[in-house]
C-alpha cells in the first residue's frame, strides 16, 4: 500500500518545522548559557575594576557586567566584526586583567567571550519571581502565626525570611542560591553529624523555620545578633507583642541574608560555635590530646605540594 505523498511530505514538515523550532529553542538556550558564563568569567576577572561599587573604576570602563549598556557601546564591542572588539582584544592580547595579581584568561575563555559577543552580547535572561504580596510583613506573621500552631514549645524556634528578595529584583535562581546558603550555613554552625534540615514553612519557601536548641550556643547569640541587625524591624503592635510573647524572643525573625552574612564570620560565628580563643582550648574541647597522639604515633599525616587551597604546600594530620 503506498503512503498518500502528501502524508509523507506532511511528516517531513513537521519533522522539519520541528527541528526549526527547536534549534531556535536551542540557539535561545545556547544564548542565555554563553550570557551566563560570561557573566561569571568577567565577574571573576574584571568586575573588581570596572565596575564592582565602592571600588574604583579603573580606565574609565564601568559597566563591564553591564550587558544591555554594553552590547550597544561601539567603544567596547563590534558586534558586526566581534574579534575587532576593543574588549576583546584587550584580552587576547593578555592586556587585560591588569595587575600582577590577576591571572590571564585561558584560550578558553577567551574563546567564551568572543563566542558570546558573536551572539550578540546577549544579556542574562533573570525570570523575576512572580509573588506579589512579597515584602509584606502580614505574609510573614500570617505564615508564622499558622506553622506556630503545631508547635507546643516555641521559646527556641526563630524564623529567618527571605521575601523581601523578589522585590529587590532577585530571581528565582537568586533565591535558590541563597536558600542553599542558608542550609549550608545553618549546617556549618553546628557541630551535630547528622545534616540538619532547614524546611521552609511556606509555599513559596521564603520563610524558614530554625530551632536554636539544633545549634550549640544560641538564644542569647541571637538576641545580640538581632540588635546588631540595621534591618530588624521593631514593630510595637499586639500582633507583634503576642509573637515576641510565644517565642520569649524580641526578634522573632531575620532578615536570612543578614543571618548568613553576619552569622557567618566572626564575632557570632565563633559564639553560635563555641571556639575558644587558642589552639590548645579548641583540642581541648573536641577532646584531642595532639601531643600526646603524636607520641604515641596516633595521627594520619599527608602531605601535598600542590595544595590548591592555600599558595603553600599543606599538610593534613588526622588524629586517631
Ligand atoms: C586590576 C585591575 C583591572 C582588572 C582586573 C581588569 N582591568 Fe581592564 N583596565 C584596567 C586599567 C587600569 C585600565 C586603563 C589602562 C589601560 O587602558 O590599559 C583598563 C582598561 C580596560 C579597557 C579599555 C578601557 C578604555 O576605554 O580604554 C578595557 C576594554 C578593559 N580594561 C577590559 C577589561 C576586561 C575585559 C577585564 C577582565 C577580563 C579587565 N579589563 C580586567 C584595570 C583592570
Amino acid at each position: 500500500m503506498h503512503r498518500p505523498l502528501i502524508k509523507i511530505i506532511g511528516s517531513f514538515l513537521i519533522i522539519f518545522t520541528n527541528s526549526v523550532l527547536l534549534s531556535r529553542v536551542v540557539a535561545e538556550e545556547n544564548k542565555s548559557a554563553l550570557a551566563r558564563k560570561a557573566d561569571l568569567i568577567m565577574r571573576q576577572n574584571c568586575y573588581k575594576c570596572h565596575g564592582r561599587p565602592g571600588e574604583r573604576i579603573r580606565g574609565g570602563f564601568g559597566h563591564v557586567l553591564d550587558f544591555d549598556r554594553l552590547r550597544k557601546d561601539e567603544n567596547y564591542l563590534n558586534l558586526n566584526d566581534p574579534s575587532a572588539s576593543v574588549l576583546y582584544n584587550r584580552i587576547e592580547s593578555d592586556e587585560m586583567p591588569a595587575g600582577k595579581n590577576s591571572r590571564k584568561l585561558t584560550p578558553q575563555e577567551k574563546q567564551t567571550i568572543l563566542d558570546w559577543i558573536s551572539a550578540g552580547a546577549p544579556s542574562i535572561e533573570r525570570p523575576k519571581v512572580e509573588f506579589s504580596n512579597s515584602s509584606s510583613i502580614d505574609y510573614i506573621f500570617q505564615e508564622i502565626e499558622a506553622d506556630l500552631e503545631t508547635i507546643s514549645d516555641a521559646s527556641s524556634i526563630r524564623y529567618l525570611v527571605l521575601n523581601h528578595m523578589p522585590d529587590a529584583g532577585d530571581s528565582e535562581e537568586d533565591l535558590e542560591i541563597f536558600r542553599d546558603a542558608l542550609k549550608k550555613l545553618v549546617n556549618s554552625l553546628s557541630y551535630d553529624p547528622k545534616i540538619l534540615s532547614l524546611v521552609s514553612i511556606d509555599k513559596k519557601r521564603m520563610i524558614y523555620r530554625l530551632d536554636l536548641t539544633t545549634l550549640p550556643q544560641n538564644l542569647e547569640t541571637w538576641e545580640d545578633l538581632s540588635r546588631t541587625n540595621p534591618y530588624s524591624i521593631i514593630a510595637q503592635d499586639a500582633r507583634t507583642r503576642t509573637l515576641r510573647k510565644r517565642l520569649k524572643t524580641s526578634f522573632p525573625f531575620m532578615r536570612g541574608d543578614w543571618f548568613a552574612f553576619a552569622a557567618s564570620r566572626p564575632p557570632f560565628y565563633y559564639r553560635f560555635l563555641r571556639i575558644p580563643d587558642n589552639a590548645i582550648e579548641l583540642e581541648r574541647s573536641l577532646g584531642i590530646e595532639v601531643n600526646h597522639n603524636i607520641l604515641n604515633r596516633a595521627v594520619l599525616r599527608a602531605g601535598f605540594s600542590n595544595s590548591n587551597v592555600s599558595l603553600n604546600n599543606r599538610m593534613i594530620e588526622r588524629n586517631i
